[in-house]
């Protein structure tokens, strides 16, 4: 079968090879994949900047395929059923925080690039009927980052004003979207106009361009303060939320995109009961939740586009380029 592996490719790095169909062994099912979706992960770790790499190993966490085999101690019942699959592997027991061995599909385990994988059972949840094998695949590692840091961590809420950076990003729209329907009025930031266009046209309040040198002024000028902001960026902009939060306000933040910011006002932080919180992926409880919360507000992933598996290095380009507006799907079926 074809699989998209990390390998010694001077100038790609990853390449689409033939590698052995996998086997459901026990307490395994075996998924005919027929889409997978990119997340900023899987570019990362073909750039070398993740933890954990291991060569020659299947990338992708996110997809939707269908079950063709079950191995022992599996109810057969899941043969021929639509489902995606969780990403998390050993969470471990405290619903908190990650153990020491969690790890994401998509390496060190083979991931789902790839026409087959075989994954545990209890990674799988029926695909949610509302939406296409396209859109489920597009959920499942964002839709857990964006809930967790916007419904769980930042307990979003009605009128509550939040601020969503980077809103061309895969997660970011999520948050936007579970934002909205929790009944939050919404800003974003981004570094291209039509991406604030198109987040405004979705339902934000409003939006500000990072690249701005006034993006801070102009944002508390448009809402008189936020009591939440949701952030992958951090570097030098994430000092400025500090000024922009409402007394005891929260921001969240699940990515460091642009490094380390360079001063934070402590006297702020502690005087306004401020509260900066960091977020990774979700433990399993929460992944349930969130495909709950999705169905019931009909929320699907935005697509950039789809395209087919042998065209899945220019997926990783246009992710390293950024000019995307959703998720870049990769269709496998
Ligand atoms: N901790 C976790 O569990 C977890 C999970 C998922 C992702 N992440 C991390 O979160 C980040 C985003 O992941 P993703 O998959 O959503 O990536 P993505 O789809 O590639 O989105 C990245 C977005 O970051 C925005 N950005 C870049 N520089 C920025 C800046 N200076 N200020 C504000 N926004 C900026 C861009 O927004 P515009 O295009 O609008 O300019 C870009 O679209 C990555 O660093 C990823 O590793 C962490």
């Amino acid at each position: 079968m074809k699989a998209l592996q990390l390998t010694d490719h001077p100038e790609q790095r990853i390449q689409l090879l033939d590698v052995p169909k996998p086997v459901a062994r026990r307490g395994e099912a075996l998924i005919r994949m027929q889409a997978a979706a990119l997340n900023h992960r899987d570019e990362w770790i073909r750039q070398g900047k993740y933890p954990h790499i291991r060569p020659f190993c299947t990338l992708g966490s996110d997809g939707c395929g269908v079950v063709e085999a079950v191995g022992d101690n599996v109810d057969a019942a899941w043969i021929g059923k639509t489902v995606i699959i969780n990403p998390n592997q050993n969470w471990g027991s405290n619903p908190a925080v990650q153990g020491k061995d969690y790890r994401i599909l998509g390496n060190p385990t083979d991931g789902t690039f790839a026409e087959y994988i075989a994954v545990p059972i209890d990674r799988l949840h029926e695909k949610p009927a509302y939406l296409t094998v396209e859109q489920a695949a597009a959920l499942p590692l964002g839709g857990l980052t964006a809930y967790r840091a916007t419904c769980k961590h930042g307990a979003v809420k009605k009128n509550d004003r939040v601020l969503i950076t980077g809103i061309g990003g895969g997660v970011a729209q999520l948050a936007m979207q579970f934002a909205l329907a929790a009944g939050a009025q919404v800003w974003v930031s981004s570094g291209e106009e039509e991406k604030l266009q198109r987040a405004i046209a979705l339902g934000a309040q409003g939006g500000v361009n990072y690249k701005n040198d006034n993006w801070d002024k102009l944002l508390m000028e448009q809402t008189g303060g936020l009591h939440l902001v949701i952030d992958s960026a951090g570097g030098v902009g994430f000092s400025r939320f500090i000024r922009l939060m409402q007394p005891a306000g929260k921001i969240v933040f699940y990515g460091a995109t642009a490094g380390l910011p360079t001063t934070l006002d402590l006297h702020r932080i502690f005087f306004y009961q401020i509260t900066i919180q960091g977020s990774t992926m979700g433990n399993d409880a929460e992944f349930a939740e969130m495909l709950q919360f999705c169905e019931k507000h009909r929320i699907a992933p935005i697509i950039d586009s789809v395209r087919p598996l042998d065209e899945i290095i220019s997926a990783f380009d246009d992710m390293k380029s950024g000019k995307q507006f959703g998720k870049l799907v990769i269709s496998i079926a």
